[in-house]
């Protein structure tokens, strides 16, 4: 029998943001939805009270369409020192404004915002407007509005009136609740939706994610499920479900403010790119120490006994982070000898897997917050599995699921393209990789020579970023294109599959990787002078195998482009464009390879005038199914 729908985690890419203090609100909710807006949206709007008379102002689209509605009416809004904010990804209800959150009452009074699916909300609207609550949305969140305000009318307590309403819903939400009759207060819930307090001096922010506050705290309350926090200027209450009190603990956030600045670069992604090479230091700092010292990972609590007994590995992972995973794969199982296998979680949820205590189960994931990843690695969990988990965010859904962590620590990543987060995933892949073939016992020069090359491999990184010429050239030549074939074998053909993902998530020409031995088995009947075809032909086992791929490929007319760690002047026969990078081992050559790659796509999509850093469509985290 399956085994499905463990936990299942199922939200929304919205994004929220609180304020209540001494300052104005409104300047801190624009600018901390600015700060979110990198994560995908289609509306957005915010509530304050400014003269005792909650208001809300919405707008559809880009954020500026509400920037601008603000500033008509900047005057009397700006008076309100309590506000809530939200960019809304629509689910229930098309993006319109009348479905743009805030959502209120009947009599207007409650303002709520919220992040997540309502799943039980028929139900609860028949109920509601039975009740005599009239609804003027779509969408799920209305509903939390008015049940809020009916269990108001009987506590006259808003804390009690919140945690009364989540006992009735069912589904997953970050909600941030303000009633007018309630001066300076915000409360605000959660369950299986990020949220977070940011405390100041007399004042305390709320919101789904760090970037929307980081600007002004960097001290921060975590908020766990079915955990309500009421904030006023002067005061910070935290209760659980059954109304007992809690104290909560206060961190600091380890990002930096200037993590949301462009730096100069015209688009995050390209400064994202050139971050890399400090990126992979920052992976190997403290981990690898020394050459002939084992790698030290602190939060893997992989011992040698749990490693004796393992039967196999298995990834999961959406996008980039999947692709990262089958680097990982081939190094693991090239280093350490246990069977590895990759696979979409998406996938995964849906089938019987082979998974037992003695299955290491391996999540991958920049956000740590993919719904797919969350409930593969709930699966694997309930069925006694260890969970290891490689993210970004250390603050994750998914990070709380793991009984070992390795934190990639690339930085906030903006652009919804993954690159810094991507370098860092493979950096984490090898260290890991090391770590289990040391824990194991296996002794190899191999590994003091992977330790080696990832010790210079910032520089090389570096060359390739200042010597960008060849790539742009290429972009320039290659930008009308269709279409675009990349072939690979081996450990890079996920560069391949990177490679072409980074092409059409940007600049929508239709991209697809291939093992190059496949090519002849269906899609070389795709070839001819239309078609490019990119070979990434580095220098190892494969390398004479691609090549003769590549003159295959040649032979259909196809327009040839090599990227390659190779001097032979032979290429420059076959290829219309050859990409040159430093020399560098097979087995680390995806960490290098797929630099010109991420650059390739991106000046493609600047030549065709795409909005790079929020291309159509997509979201920075899937938290849908
Ligand atoms: O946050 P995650 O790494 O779990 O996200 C997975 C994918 O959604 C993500 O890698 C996506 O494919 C990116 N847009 C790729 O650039």
């Amino acid at each position: 029998m399956l085994e499905l729908g463990v936990n299942r985690e199922v939200k929304i890419m919205c994004g929220i943001v609180g304020y209540v203090g001494n300052k104005s609100a409104v300047d801190i909710l624009l600018e901390g939805l600015t700060n979110l807006e990198y994560r995908g949206y289609d509306s957005a709007g915010i509530a304050v009270n400014p003269e005792g008379v909650v208001k809300l102002y919405k707008a559809e689209g880009k954020l500026q369409n509400l920037k601008d509605i603000v500033e008509k009416n900047y005057g009397e809004i700006s008076k309100s020192t309590i506000g809530i904010g939200h960019i809304r990804w629509a689910t229930h209800g098309a993006p319109t404004v009348a479905n743009a959150h805030p959502h209120t009452c009947n009599c207007g009074k409650v303002a709520i915002v919220h992040n997540g699916i309502i799943e039980n909300f028929k139900e609860l609207r028949e109920k509601l407007e039975k009740q005599g609550c009239t609804f003027r949305s779509q969408t799920d969140t209305e509903t939390v509005a008015h049940l809020v305000a009916t269990k108001f009318a009987q506590t006259k307590d808003l804390t009690e009136a919140v945690r009364l309403a989540t006992k009735e819903i069912e589904g997953a939400y970050a909600l941030c609740v303000i009633h007018q009759d309630v001066k300076n207060t915000i409360v605000a819930t959660r369950r299986n939706a990020p949220l977070l307090v940011g405390l100041g001096e007399n004042e305390y922010y709320i919101a789904s994610d760090v970037p929307a506050i980081i600007q002004h705290t960097k001290k921060a309350m975590y908020i766990d499920d079915n955990q309500i926090v009421t904030v006023t200027p002067n005061s910070i209450r935290l209760i659980d479900e059954e109304n007992n009190l809690i104290q909560g603990k206060i961190e600091t956030l380890p990002w930096e403010p200037v993590a949301l600045s462009k730096m100069g670069y015209k688009h995050f992604m390209l400064k994202e790119i050139h971050e890399q090479p400090d990126v992979v230091r920052n992976v190997l700092s403290g981990k690898l120490r020394a050459i002939d010292e084992p790698i030290t990972l602190n939060e893997v609590t992989l011992d040698k006994e749990t490693l004796k007994n393992l039967n196999r590995i298995q990834i999961v992972a959406c996008g980039t982070s999947l692709h990262a995973a089958m680097v990982g794969k081939y190094i693991i199982e090239d280093f350490c000898g246990i069977s590895v296998d990759v696979e979409p979680s998406s996938e995964y949820i849906y089938r019987k897997t082979i998974t037992d205590k003695n299955t290491l189960v391996i999540g991958v994931s920049q956000s740590g917050e993919t719904a797919d990843t969350i409930t593969a690695v709930r699966q694997a969990k309930a069925k006694g599995s260890h969970i290891l988990i490689v993210t970004n965010r250390p603050d994750s859904t998914m990070a709380r699921e793991a009984n070992s962590l390795v934190p990639v620590y690339a930085g906030i990543e903006v652009s919804v393209a993954a690159t810094k987060s991507y370098m860092a995933q493979l950096i984490s892949f090898y260290l890991l990789a090391i770590y289990i073939a040391e824990t194991k016992g296996v002794s190899k020069d191999e590994l003091s020579d992977l330790k080696r090359e990832l010790i210079v491999l910032p520089q090389k990184i570096e060359k390739i970023l200042a010597h960008k010429e060849d790539i742009q050239k290429c972009a320039r030549a290659f930008s009308s294109s269709k279409d675009f074939i990349f072939i690979a074998r081996g450990v890079n053909f996920a560069t391949a599959l990177e490679g072409a993902l980074k092409l059409k998530e940007i600049s929508y020409i239709n991209a697809t990787g291939y093992t190059a031995g496949e090519l002849k088995h269906g899609p070389i009947a795709m070839l001819d002078e239309t078609m490019p075809v990119l070979s990434i032909l580095m220098k190892g086992k494969v390398y004479d195998k691609i090549l003769s791929n590549s003159e295959e490929a040649r032979a259909r007319n196809a327009r040839m482009i090599a990227l390659t760690d190779s001097d032979d002047v032979k290429l420059n026969e076959l290829f219309e464009c050859i990409i040159r990078i430093p020399e560098i081992s097979e087995i680390l050559s995806p960490a290098l390879a797929v630099v010109p790659l991420q650059l390739l796509a991106y000046y493609i999509a600047e030549f065709l005038g795409k909005d790079v850093d929020q291309p159509r469509n997509l979201a920075k985290s899937v938290t849908v199914e």
